[in-house]
């Protein structure tokens, strides 16, 4: 990127993020990107850290970060402007309101849910993301083969994950094992290392859609 004060301006770098109202719905997301790719999901992306390095190391794949957060997408927007990466967008709102209005079925190749806001208390449990309906929402936007990567700190949600992946006859475990504890160091995103540097270990869930 030639111009580096424009990545300090808010208005410039808010010009590079989706929302809502700038989406069809459905949106053919291929469209938005100088050439069609199989399409990969970073869900709840944050400062969009894991999606630019995994769109630099795989260029031959395009990226959609998913964040509520503004503050985080802008962040996104920088990393991507700097890298000139066009092989990813992101998009600003909640994933619920994305999902079930703007993708076609079996339109996506894959799709990462790292470290979703984990809501610990028994009272809050029914705000996390994941849940029966949005893995079905998944299931169908997943095309046949596709991948969903799900990861947490929080050990009851890695079994509530895996008990839904599991008993859900659309998806079949990757692992040997119901989640992995070490990855390489592509997939340790910001919240994984949050959760390191406070003594917990991570969980690693790769089911495939069949
Ligand atoms: C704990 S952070 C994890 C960030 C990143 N994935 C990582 O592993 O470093 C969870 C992120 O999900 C976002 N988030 C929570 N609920 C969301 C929703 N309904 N739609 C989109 N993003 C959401 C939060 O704003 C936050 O940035």
């Amino acid at each position: 990127m030639e111009n580096r004060h424009l990545l300090k301006d808010k208005e410039f770098l808010r010009r590079h993020i989706l929302r809502l109202q700038d989406l069809n719905k459905p949106q053919d997301f291929q469209t938005l990107f100088s050439r069609p790719a199989p399409l990969v999901l970073d869900i709840g992306s944050g400062k969009g850290e894991f999606a630019t390095t995994m769109a630099t190391l795989f260029p031959n794949l395009n990226f959609l970060c998913i964040e509520k957060r503004p503050d985080r997408t802008l962040a996104t927007a920088k990393r991507k402007l700097k890298n000139n990466l066009d092989n990813l967008f992101v998009f600003q709102g909640k994933i619920e309101h994305l999902i079930p209005h703007c993708f076609f079925r079996n339109s996506v190749h894959k799709a990462f849910m790292n470290f979703p806001d984990p809501w610990p208390k028994n009272a809050y449990r029914n705000r996390r993301n994941l849940n029966p309906e949005f893995l079905n929402e998944i299931y169908d936007l997943l095309e046949t083969g596709g991948d969903f990567h799900f990861a947490t700190d929080v050990k009851d949600y890695a079994e509530y994950a895996y008990s839904l992946l599991s008993q859900h006859p659309g998806f079949k475990n990757q692992n040997t094992a119901p989640w992995l504890t070490e990855v390489s160091s592509e997939y340790k995103t910001l919240f994984y290392h949050h959760a390191a540097k406070d003594g917990f270990s991570s969980h690693f869930l790769h089911f495939k859609s069949v």
